[in-house]
């Protein structure tokens, strides 16, 4: 491990890159995209899979040692796959997962675990193929759940299931999903809905910790799960005998910007050292000039000392950033 250059001013070592491959996705979620209309970054304005490895690489000598690939949704870009199997092959890059919608897990769940893939998180917000196609817009519930099972026999693990409760939506639900993690090895992760200001969930549907925890809590007694030294913010539970947990991610309800480890690239190139600010260097520019290795981590230096200390996100309080969550990936 090298020594982490990647140390901010609140003294958080920064070792987890989120990047985002496209701002593309097959799947328009209420919560999710704009309210008015989806833009659409030209293919040239997207970093190509080359420059990703060359940026991964640099931040590897900085420090970062765990990856995750977002969208958008990952699995529509061409080429995924040989850029995933490049990915895992660079040295020094501990821990690398994907984040999808599933659409595309059932055909191609071989490719990803060839490609050297272990652990996968899925977004699914409902378990009533009606309802997803009312919060997705498409009728994709089935295939997406072969496609959990598939994955869960061919052995990742955990896998992980991103859960956003909404009130009208899936509170009704919330049981349902927990219980997923008695009869499945899942991690059935609830994250509360962060405001974004510009997408076309009506106010007040928000569910925060307190309120999702009580109805979870019906099903039976959720038992602490001590945090690994490498866990995120998550808040882990189980049930009693049960294969799987169940984990709070709680970013209104408590903050964790202390703990924060994260930046995040854009799939247009820029660096981001928080989801919840509009804040951000250009990596791609300097890239494409041809300018050195050590000019890049000026770059990458620069946003570790932009990074906010913290966010203040609230429900009353959007976070009115003008990126969208679809493109950043969360
Ligand atoms: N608030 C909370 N979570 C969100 N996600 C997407 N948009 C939001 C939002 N506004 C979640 C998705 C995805 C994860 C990366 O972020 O469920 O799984």
């Amino acid at each position: 491990m090298p020594n982490s250059k990647l140390i901010d001013r609140c003294n958080r070592k920064l070792n987890y890159l989120r990047i985002s491959i496209t701002d593309r996705c097959n799947l328009k979620c209420v919560y999710c995209v704009p309210y008015d209309f989806i833009p659409k970054l030209p293919h040239k304005e997207i970093l190509s899979y080359e420059e990703i490895l060359h940026i991964v690489k640099i931040s590897v000598r900085l420090g970062i040692s765990k990856v995750r690939i977002t969208g958008g949704e990952p699995l529509v870009r061409k080429g995924v796959y040989d850029f995933l199997e490049q990915l895992t092959k660079i040295q020094g890059l501990l821990d690398i997962s994907l984040t999808t919608n599933g659409v595309l897990l059932k055909d191609n769940i071989n490719k990803i675990k060839s490609a050297g893939i272990k652990r996968i998180n899925i977004s699914l917000d409902t378990l009533n193929r009606k309802k997803f196609r009312q919060i997705t817009g498409y009728d994709f519930f089935n295939q997406i759940w072969e496609g959990i099972e598939l994955a869960q026999k061919m052995g990742f693990d955990p896998i992980k299931i991103n859960v956003v409760p909404l009130k009208g939506v899936n509170y009704d639900e919330l049981l349902d999903i927990a219980a997923l993690s008695i009869a499945y090895p899942f991690h059935i992760r609830f994250i509360e809905y962060m405001p974004m200001g510009t997408n076309q969930m009506e106010i007040g549907r928000h569910l925060l910790f307190p309120e999702i925890k009580k109805q979870i809590n019906q099903l039976g007694k959720l038992i602490p799960v001590e945090k690994g030294m490498n866990d995120g913010p998550a808040e882990r539970f189980k049930f009693e005998s049960a294969r799987g947990e169940i984990g709070f991610i709680r970013p209104i309800s408590r903050h964790f910007c202390n703990t924060c480890n994260r930046l995040r690239l854009t799939a247009s190139g820029q660096l981001r050292p928080c989801l919840m600010s509009d804040v951000q260097v250009d990596l791609k520019t300097p890239l494409r000039k041809g300018c050195s290795d050590d000019e890049l981590t000026e770059v990458f230096l620069k946003a570790v000392r932009l990074k906010p200390s913290e966010h203040n996100l609230s429900v009353d309080h959007p976070a009115g950033i003008s990126a969208q969550m679809c493109a950043i990936g969360g």
